[in-house]
């Protein structure tokens, strides 16, 4: 006889995310990716995408516990990367971006050495 074996306690098993958004743990709030952008966009017109790790709460910088990139994607589809290093970057990506027709959300997805991956998302209506 075999037992199923359950992850759900593993970081480093899918993606995390905050399970109430409205009371985060520590832990959720250093490690949340936060987006700030427009709430309506205009079709095809650039609008600047900001991301920033530890908004809520600083997440620790040095060699041993750092996050070490940040990825951007419109529903599915990939934007953009930033590779960090400890201590002398900080986890902040700023980049510009154009759509072309409608997606439900940005997502920013940010990789802590210690804590596994961790999802943010923003809503954006495109408009023509
Ligand atoms: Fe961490």
């Amino acid at each position: 006889m075999t037992t199923a074996i359950q992850c759900e306690h593993d970081l480093f098993c899918g993606v995390n995310t905050p399970r109430d958004i409205d009371n985060m743990t520590d832990l959720e709030k250093k490690h949340l990716p936060v987006i700030t952008v427009p709430k309506s966009v205009k079709k095809d017109e650039r609008f600047e995408v900001m991301i920033e790790v530890g908004k809520h709460m600083a997440h620790p910088n040095e060699p041993g516990h750092f996050i070490d990139f940040i990825e951007l994607y419109a529903d599915d589809t990939y934007l953009a990367r930033l590779d960090l290093t400890a201590q002398m970057t900080q986890p902040i990506m700023r980049t510009w971006v154009c759509l072309s027709h409608i997606h439900d959300s940005l997502r920013a997805f940010a990789h802590c050495n210690i804590h596994g991956t961790w999802e943010g998302r923003a809503k954006i209506e495109v408009l023509s």
